[in-house]
């Protein structure tokens, strides 16, 4: 069972109209996009992300509404070649649910799982170079120190980095899970990798620059009047979100919507737990 976080919420503050053009960053396996889709007459949703795999489940998930979805594969620094392909310079609103999906998460061949073992991979664009293995493997002790720390906030970090590299080669994602742990033996609920593993997988998809690409050019794509939705699930990236949005009602260029974060009921809780960590923030553009 596939579920889109936050997704009345997130269809309640795009506010779609019939015959409006909107783009969903980040398609995943579809679950925001068929609901947008569901909502329109005449008008289009550009269902990108940069997981051609994922894509492709978008695609079976949504093929009731093929005809208003038009897919792209690309990651947040195409976003205005996406567009532009349609003709269109600005679209009616932008969604996007940031990091990683489930799937991509607990898939083992995708290698970001610390339960199941798969390959050090971890990117979600396929097609790129750097995996995760390449990381681990060859990036210098003070570089991995700093990306966990930084990324990870984990404080255990040069630790973790010094038996990283003594442990090299590091073949596959328990064996990494495994050296991290002995590092840094478990002292809450959390696997003690979780924070190693999440850093990794920052800095395989550069998802900070990446978001900071997206906050750039979403106000640019984003016709007056439509409306930009974020969700995030992690504090770093709420925060930019946070900054991003009140800068722009301080410009006058849009209306913040969320003054305060939307967070998920207890009930989207009970049934999807990963949601519980989800924020959505919205603006109007003006
Ligand atoms: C949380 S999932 C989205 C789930 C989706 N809303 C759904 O209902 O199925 C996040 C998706 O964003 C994609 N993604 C993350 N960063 C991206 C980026 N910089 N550019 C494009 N896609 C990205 C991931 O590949 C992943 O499929």
């Amino acid at each position: 069972m596939h579920y889109p976080v936050l997704c009345a919420e997130a269809l309640e503050y795009l506010a779609v109209r019939p015959e409006g053009i909107y783009l969903d960053a980040t398609a995943g396996f579809g679950g925001h996009t068929r609901e947008i889709a569901r909502r329109l007459g005449t008008g289009l949703v550009i269902a990108n992300d940069r997981d051609a795999e994922s894509l492709e489940f978008a695609r079976a998930n949504t093929a009731e509404f093929a005809a208003r979805i038009r897919l792209h594969h690309g990651a947040f620094s195409n976003l205005q070649e996406a567009v532009a392909e349609h003709g269109v310079r600005r679209v009616d609103g932008l969604l996007a649910d940031l990091g990683v999906s489930r799937y991509q998460l607990t898939e083992p061949h995708r290698g970001f799982s610390i339960l199941a073992d798969g390959p050090l991979d971890m990117r979600m664009d396929q097609s790129q170079r750097t995996t995760a293995g390449d990381l681990v493997n060859s990036a210098a002790e003070k570089a991995l120190a700093d990306w966990i720390y930084q990324y990870g906030e984990e404080r255990r970090a040069r630790k973790i980095a010094r038996a990283i590299v003594r442990a090299r080669p590091i073949r596959s994602t328990l064996h990494l899970a495994g050296v991290v742990e002995r590092a840094a033996p478990r002292t809450g609920r959390l696997h003690p990798a979780t924070r190693t593993f999440m850093a990794l997988r920052m800095v395989v998809n550069q998802e900070p620059q990446e978001l900071d690409r997206l906050l750039d050019i979403a106000p640019e794509l984003v016709a007056a009047g439509g409306r930009i939705v974020v969700i995030s699930f992690m504090s770093l990236e709420d925060r930019k979100v946070k900054v991003k949005f009140q800068t722009l009602g301080r410009e006058g260029r849009a209306t913040v919507l969320t003054k305060h974060p939307v967070t998920p009921s207890a009930k989207e809780i009970g049934e999807n737990p990963p949601s519980r960590s989800a924020k959505l923030r919205a603006v109007e553009m003006k």
